[in-house]
């Protein structure tokens, strides 16, 4: 396991600061009896945090049916998600919610939105009965491929509210990977807009749109929100502008009661091998889980105003930009655009402008930021921020500690919080008023969630050894499969260690039990923390015409994260240069999306493999790295080919 060394010389500590402590939605005394009963017995914690948290229209008969490795969480209880974000804020004590923002929304050309709930509200029930008036139904998979735009959270909601599955797919995919989702899920309706403004420019969706869905049978009709204005081809009949849909619409749509087990979303994420995978969430448990970690770990007040930067089309923007935090009744901050445009600050002026009281970011953002330097925040009034938040990837302890003085003043706790797609929220991250933190670690599992580092077998290990990181008991939250592929579920997430979650990162401990992750320990990367498989871009670059072979690895990269290496084989007779690799990089930007781009490209004409046929991503990782070739070459078909790569290199 790499890392484990460097990581283990960080013994900085910080302590929560004595007033945040005080005035923290959880207490460390709180906490320190929420620990005991989520270890002790975490469905009676869940259960309660879900009484507290959530509003349900029939209560549950038991709070959780577990059939390795099928959860069922809170099992005949009724509720509705888009209920729990909106009605109930608009309700009773809460009433006086109504007029307060819900989401305040910068567009990256400068036009500002708000929505209070009311009219949020409002706009949800309006949109649902557009959905119902296009023929969607309870059940009925909708797929949404849109810019950062409040239309994309109304969208959400109103999904939700009907109990028709949601399936993002990011803006940055190409029309193919489109295509592939929409096709999996079975989409009856596609969402999206004319386009949404990146770096000054006004990037059209809808092309890609009517690109993928000339394959697809399943999509009846297209929704499109009037974003840049740009000029778009039109399928009369099909397509529908949101704005004259919505002009027809009630604004009376009561929230459908579900099934607490009822499809809420499918999201899809990259696997080590072929097609992405539909990460299935349901109703009851997610809300239940996003909802409690939002309050606790974001210590979510109503006078916050919370920026997460995540684009919602991440399972981030799902819990945490949209669910998680309305089901508080917190204000959301939404941006639309890139983090450098106009200029280097434009975060920072956000922050300033609208008083932002909690961040939440990436530490490839937190890198860039460094790179651009200090003078870029420190020319910004940042004192309303209270608190920061980190995820997607392990933060370097440089890159915290600059984060802690630069941005946070030395006064803002920072929740470094590891969580995945597939488990739905936070699992392992600091609570900000009663835990102390550590450059780098991500601290303890969230009180009811139960985390190990353990080895090949299964078999816990002692701290500090680092192994494989494993969830070993369900958790509200969890993923309910892969859709359509029951089978690919157990193999991918179960097989390895039976009953414990395997979830694919490295991680070690310490004498304090906190938990250090060092990564991924198979082959998909971490790009500026968007998951990529290297199948995915390896299909890419085999899929044009000059390349016979690809293999493809990430190199660690301060800025990103990880870089996309790529070592290819053209086809015999091909001219491999510079122009070829121009095209290379294009062909994968078109194919999967411009942030799955090699960042370098090496032409070989062999690769490194095993003799069973299997390329040794591991070896090519080092000569990608600039390391010296460690661990076992036996296996090598032919050792020359190794060291061809590196004369080349
Ligand atoms: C990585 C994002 C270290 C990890 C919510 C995980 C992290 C993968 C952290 C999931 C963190 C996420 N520290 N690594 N705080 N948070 N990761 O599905 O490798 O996009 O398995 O979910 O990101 O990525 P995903």
């Amino acid at each position: 396991m790499p890392d484990i060394e460097s990581l283990l010389k960080e013994t900085r500590v910080f302590k929560p600061g004595k007033a945040f402590a005080k005035q923290a939605n959880w207490s460390k005394k709180n906490v320190r009896e929420l620990r005991k009963l989520g270890a002790k017995d975490p469905e009676k914690f869940w259960a309660r945090m879900a009484k507290k948290n959530v509003t349900w229209f029939k209560p549950w008969k038991k709070t959780l049916d577990w059939k390795p490795p099928f959860a069922k969480w809170f099992v005949g209880a009724k509720t509705n998600v888009s209920y729990n974000c909106l009605d109930r804020h608009l309700e009773g004590k809460n009433a006086w919610r109504s007029n307060k923002a819900a989401i305040i929304w910068e567009g990256e050309p400068g036009d500002q939105r708000v929505l209070t709930y009311s009219q949020l509200h409002r706009e949800v029930c309006k949109f649902a009965n557009v959905l119902k008036g296009l023929g969607v139904t309870k059940g009925d998979r909708v797929a949404l491929y849109m810019p950062m735009v409040p239309e994309l959270a109304i969208a959400m909601l109103a999904c939700t509210r009907i109990g028709a599955p949601h399936s993002i797919v990011f803006g940055g995919f190409s029309s193919e990977s489109l295509r592939d989702r929409i096709n999996d899920a079975g989409a009856k309706l596609v969402v999206t807009a004319d386009g949404g403004y990146r770096r000054g420019e006004p990037l059209p969706l809808k092309p890609a749109v009517d690109e993928a869905i000339t394959g697809c049978k399943s999509v009846e009709n297209v929704v499109v929100v009037r974003r840049c204005e740009n000029d778009v081809k039109w399928k009369k009949g099909r397509d529908h502008w949101w704005h004259d849909l919505m002009a027809e619409a009630s604004a009376d749509c009561p929230a459908a009661k579900l099934d607490s087990e009822h499809p809420l979303f499918i999201l899809y994420t990259s696997g080590t091998t072929g097609k992405p995978k539909g990460i299935l969430h349901t109703t009851g448990g997610y809300l239940t889980h996003v909802t409690t970690t939002a309050k606790a770990v974001f210590d979510l007040k109503d006078e916050d105003v919370y920026w997460c930067t995540a684009d919602i089309g991440w399972i981030t923007g799902h819990s945490y930009v949209v669910y998680g935090i309305l089901a508080n009744g917190a204000t959301t901050l939404m941006y639309e655009g890139g983090p450098t445009t106009p200029g280097p600050d434009r975060f920072w002026d956000i922050i300033e402008r609208h008083r932002v009281s909690i961040f939440y970011t990436a530490p490839t953002a937190i890198r860039t930021f460094i790179r651009l330097g200090d003078e870029h925040p420190q020319g910004h009034d940042l004192s309303s921020l209270r608190l920061l938040g980190s995820v997607g990837e392990p933060i370097n302890p440089e890159a915290w500690i600059w984060y802690h003085e630069v941005i946070g003043g030395k006064r803002c706790p920072i929740v470094d919080t590891w969580w995945q797609t597939e488990t739905g929220g936070i699992m392992i991250t600091p609570l900000p008023g009663a835990v102390d933190t550590k450059p780098g670690s991500a601290t303890l599992p969230f009180p009811g969630i139960a985390a190990e580092v353990v080895d090949e077998k299964a078999k816990k290990v002692k701290a500090p050894d680092g192994g494989f990181l494993a969830l070993t008991k369900p958790w509200p939250g969890m993923l309910r499969g892969i859709w359509g592929d029951p089978k690919r579920y157990e193999e991918t997430y179960w097989s390895k260690f039976g009953k414990f979650y395997f979830a694919g990162d490295g991680a070690h401990r310490d004498k304090d039990g906190n938990f250090w992750i060092m990564g991924r320990i198979d082959d998909v990367m971490n790009v500026s923390g968007h998951r990529i498989g290297t199948m995915e871009v390896e299909s890419a670059l085999v899929s044009h015409k000059d390349v016979a072979e690809a293999a493809v690895v990430g190199r660690p990269d301060e800025i990103t994260g990880t870089a996309v290496v790529a070592f290819v084989s053209p086809r015999a007779g091909v001219e491999a240069g510079d122009p070829l690799v121009k095209e290379l990089r294009e062909h994968v930007a078109g194919e999967i999306g411009a942030f799955a781009k090699p960042a370098e490209i090496r032409f070989t004409d062999a690769l490194p493999k095993t003799r069973s046929g299997k390329i040794m991503r591991r070896l090519l990782r080092d000569i990608a790295s600039g390391n010296e070739t460690v661990g076992d070459t036996t296996t090598l078909e032919d050792l020359s080919v190794l060291a061809k790569l590196r004369d080349e290199g």
